[in-house]
């Protein structure tokens, strides 16, 4: 079906998922990350609960994951990486061309500080493993957390871990990506389960029910809501291409719809695990919750020591948390690769080499940015490259992946791949999802924001 669109194109186009379980798997992966397990209970928090985290729910279910699945459709249909599939197509034209470069540099920022934090919970799980942890206090986890910031050597050599795991599994294509997911899920699954137990079962969960699902409570601001939006795309990895690099590895008997919104929903679950893992530590120590990597890094681990089998809740925590950002890592590494790769026509191997190394010598500016370095320190790359990426990178990307697949693709094509009817109602709502309520929704938002 697609041998006509790929004619007299170099194609290089490898790898296949061994099925639809584990597209799903691969990108649950992709969804769970730093995100879910530390933004989302933190900017909950913040913004109060209840409202938000209905508009967060809404956003998911009427822009996020409509987009998603314009993103895999897409991908499925031309079998080829992000620029790729606009510049095929759109028949060449330099402008699409040049979306799909923005969504591989977004990338490359956003992977570059990601492994910089991945690094953080990698260095406090092999501390954790060693007992360290449990030395840390109230008074003293701060200083230690600030110390191991400014420590320039540490922060490169965890952050060269990262990267260094990243590209190995990267390196051996969707086998390889397919096999560390299915080891590292189940762990990431079992320790956030594990913990939850430990924190409910000494706090109770009810505050934290009332918290999150009280939802008159609170006015909520229209930048919260904002927030939300923008949080529901993070979440959901999509506005750089890797649910189209993805999906363009979909087995052609696997059914998108079904698929997609068992990743959003496991996405969510993971989201509000996490509150409620959190949430009654919270509560129930009356902690201040004042900075946002505060959370994770210093008040945390004080206050998991305090529970029962506490020596032992801090690797957990941050085995899960390792865990979580290297499947992420993954992913956005995964869609640099491909595409250097289809589109330069060079091997894999090869492109994972430079590209990490490229996007390894770029997180340095993150990397000694928290007090090693007074110049990067004062540069604040980190906070400015996350700034952009989401606020600005994200929303665009996800505003043209949905009207090129609404526009371009007739929707007899779309329903072919989707292979569900032209004229049933889904298919309806999505088109019209897609095509016009998210990109003037978020479009928008966009024009507030700025
Ligand atoms: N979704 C991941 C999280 O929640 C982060 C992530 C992975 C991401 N890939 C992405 C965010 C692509 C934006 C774009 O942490």
């Amino acid at each position: 079906m697609q041998a006509h669109l790929l004619m007299g194109q170099q194609n290089n186009h490898q790898g296949n998922w061994s099925s639809g379980f584990a597209f799903i798997l691969v990108s649950v992966g992709s969804a769970i990350g730093l995100g879910n397990l530390w933004k989302f209970p933190y900017i909950t928090y913040e913004n109060g609960g209840g409202e938000f985290v209905l508009i967060y729910l809404l956003a998911i279910v009427f822009i996020a994951l409509p987009v998603m699945i314009a993103a895999i459709v897409l991908g499925k249909r031309t079998k080829l990486n992000i620029v790729g599939s606009y510049r095929k197509l759109s028949n060449n034209n330099r402008w699409w061309s040049g979306v799909g470069v923005m969504a591989i540099l977004a990338a490359t920022l956003i992977l570059s500080f990601y492994s910089v934090i991945s690094g953080w919970a990698l260095k406090y799980f092999f501390e954790g493993m060693q007992g360290t942890l449990v030395l840390l206090t109230k008074e003293s986890s701060g200083a230690y957390f600030q110390d191991f910031l400014s420590d320039g050597s540490a922060q490169i050599l965890y952050h060269s871990i990262a990267m260094l795991v990243t590209g190995l599994i990267v390196a051996m294509g969707t086998k390889g990506i397919e096999t560390a997911i299915k080891c590292m899920l189940p762990v990431l699954f079992a320790a956030l389960i594990i913990l939850m137990f430990a924190s409910t079962h000494q706090y109770g969960s009810e505050q934290t029910f009332n918290f999150l699902f009280d939802f008159d409570q609170n006015q909520i601001s229209i930048n919260s809501a904002i927030e939300a939006v923008g949080h529901a795309f993070f979440t959901l990895s999509i506005g750089i291409g890797i649910l189209v690099i993805y999906g363009s590895y979909l087995p052609d008997n696997v059914k998108i719809l079904p698929s997609s919104i068992m990743v959003a929903l496991a996405d969510t679950a993971i989201a509000f695990i996490a509150c409620f893992t959190m949430y009654p530590i919270i509560f129930g120590a009356d902690m201040e919750v004042s900075n946002s990597s505060g959370i994770l890094f210093t008040t945390l681990p004080v206050h998991l020591n305090e529970l029962p089998f506490g020596r032992w809740l801090s690797p957990f925590l941050f085995i899960l948390i390792s865990f979580a950002a290297i499947t992420s890592m993954i992913s956005i590494l995964e869609v640099i690769v491909s595409c250097v790769s289809e589109e330069l026509n060079l091997p894999r191997k090869k492109t994972t080499v430079v590209m990490v190394l490229l996007v390894y010598f770029m997180g340095f500016l993150s990397a000694l940015g928290n007090g090693a370095n007074h110049f990067l320190t004062n540069l604040s790359f980190m906070d400015k490259a996350d700034f952009i990426a989401s606020n600005l990178f994200l929303p665009l990307g996800g505003i043209s992946i949905a009207c090129f697949v609404g526009f371009y693709l007739s929707n007899k094509e779309k329903a072919a791949v989707l292979q569900v009817s032209e004229n049933s109602l889904t298919f309806k709502v999505w088109n019209v999802l897609i095509k016009y309520f998210a990109p003037i929704f978020i479009f928008t938002m966009m024009i507030y924001f700025f």
